[in-house]
């Protein structure tokens, strides 16, 4: 019996390591990296994508034009890229509105193929929050129309349909939402958009020789890529003044996590996370973000001299470089309150649930079952606060890093890490939170719109591979 069970395992490891090698050799012909497939001119400057301008106007509501579209990029100097983006190649533009404004969307799907249009990390109810199920078919318009009421905060845009998120994604489909509010616009934090407050949606990409875009999506943990891509270009450089600059940062890889740090480990501040200000702003000289988080910094440029080259890196793999230039007026000022944060009430929860995330590659389960559209997993009464346990098995073989879950539709806060307070960076609003393997983290959730929203892995070959649920607030 014992002797059955023994060789059960020792053959489950030769077919795991078996399987394994293949992948790793199918990988190997796909991959390259060790290809120079042209000049990258790494003079390329920070693209800074364009304001998206209301084509109607008044003071409390306006309409905003997205058209979905195929297009070619160059990448490297001598080839272009078949690539997809919204109102242009690659990426979109930046929505900024404000608090209490009505937005009035019109989204035109220009592909051959079914997308959809998510707000990640908006809040807003279940027909206007671009799931899976606002399909918006070929040549279609999507006209959702909502109010903004949550506070100041960096958030993002990107598909959302079954089958083709995560491809649609990498092959270009994301966008950013800056949203002010009366707190944001009081501080006299950097708010010049593209001057002093820039976005940077970090990513990356593999290519084949002739430029056109590698998606593996391999056996390990989803799609990654060989070349990391700063708001569409490669490894680029941004000028920059001896002042303060800030940076809304959204991690919009399909699966790769960034550790973020200067060069030579200068401290930053950060001032956000995902859904937010801060109540306070944290000093320090590294930064992890995982897909689909977002976070704003604010780096100090006055300390550096005209001439110098800061580094921004994610581990030992350069992110982009800072070329510091010369020294103007800042009267900016990072305050040492940033906002007040209503701490939601761990005795005021109704329900206590557990989101089991498991698994790697294309195997992976949520509460032990994958994603059925028909089925809804959870129900919530509109308004309720409930505590959500989530945890990630360790599997013994290779496993997954982590798994970065997020909630549509609601901005949660973090109760603890492993038992223990959860880190400085999040103690404010989140809508995704990385999950280590062998971890457990508790948040604590606020149900304030109805409908139908998804909660996920954001590794996107995850959450196609349907580690995703459905819940219905009522
Ligand atoms: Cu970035 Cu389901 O979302
Ligand atoms: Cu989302
Ligand atoms: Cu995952």
């Amino acid at each position: 019996m014992r002797k059955k069970w023994m060789l059960g395992i020792v053959l489950g490891i030769l077919i795991i390591i078996l399987v394994y090698t293949v992948f790793s050799m199918i990988d190997f012909y796909n991959d390259p990296i060790n290809t120079d497939i042209g000049s990258t001119d790494s003079a390329r400057k920070l693209p800074i994508p364009a304001l998206l301008v209301p084509s109607n106007s008044d003071a409390n509501s306006s309409d905003y034009y997205l058209n979905v579209q195929e297009g070619t990029t160059n990448f490297f100097n001598d080839k272009s890229t078949p690539t997809l983006g919204y109102n242009g190649s690659y990426l979109g533009p930046v929505l900024k509105v404000a608090r209490g404004q009505e937005v009035r969307m019109h989204v035109t799907n220009e592909l051959q193929e079914d997308t959809s249009i998510h707000w990640h990390g908006l809040e807003v109810e279940g027909t206007k929050d671009g799931g899976p199920h606002q399909v918006i078919s070929a040549g279609a318009t999507w006209d959702p129309v909502f109010t903004i009421n949550q506070p100041a905060s960096t958030l993002w845009f990107h598909p959302h349909v079954i089958g083709s998120t995560a491809t649609q994604v990498y092959y270009g489909l994301a966008g950013l939402i800056i949203v002010e509010d009366e707190n944001s616009m009081s501080l006299n934090l950097p708010d010049e958009y593209g001057v002093n407050d820039m976005p940077l949606i970090i990513q990356d990409r593999s290519f084949s020789q002739d430029g056109s875009f590698v998606y593996v999506d391999n056996m390990m943990d989803g799609a990654t890529g060989d070349y990391i891509l700063v708001n569409g270009a490669i490894t680029p450089y941004l000028e920059v003044n001896q002042t303060k600059m800030r940076f809304r940062i959204v991690n919009g890889a399909n699966a790769r996590n960034f550790d973020l740090r200067l060069s030579d480990y200068d401290e930053f501040t950060q001032i956000a996370s995902d859904g937010g200000l801060l109540e306070k702003p944290i000093v320090s000289d590294s930064l992890f973000i995982s897909p689909g988080e977002r976070v704003e910094i604010i780096i100090d440029f006055s300390k550096y001299d005209e001439g110098e080259k800061i580094k921004l890196m994610s581990d030992n793999e350069l992110v982009m470089t800072f070329h510091v230039g010369e020294k103007t007026v800042d009267d900016t000022v990072i305050p040492e309150v940033l906002s007040v944060i209503e701490r939601l009430d761990e005795d005021q929860a109704t329900n206590v649930k557990t989101i089991d995330l498991d698994g790697m590659g294309h195997m992976v389960t949520l509460n032990g079952r994958t994603f059925d559209m028909d089925r809804i997993d959870d129900n919530v009464t509109l308004g309720d606060i409930e505590i959500w346990e989530i945890t990630t098995f360790r599997s013994m073989m290779m496993g997954s890093e982590g798994h970065p879950f997020h909630i549509h539709g609601t901005q949660f806060q973090v109760l603890d890490r492993n038992g223990f307070e959860p880190f400085e960076n999040e103690k404010g609003w989140k809508d995704t939170i990385f999950v280590r393997s062998g971890e457990t983290v508790r948040i604590i959730v606020r149900f304030k719109y109805k409908g139908l929203f998804m909660y996920h892995c954001h590794i996107l070959e995850h959450e196609e591979a349907g580690m995703m649920g459905q819940l219905e607030v009522e």
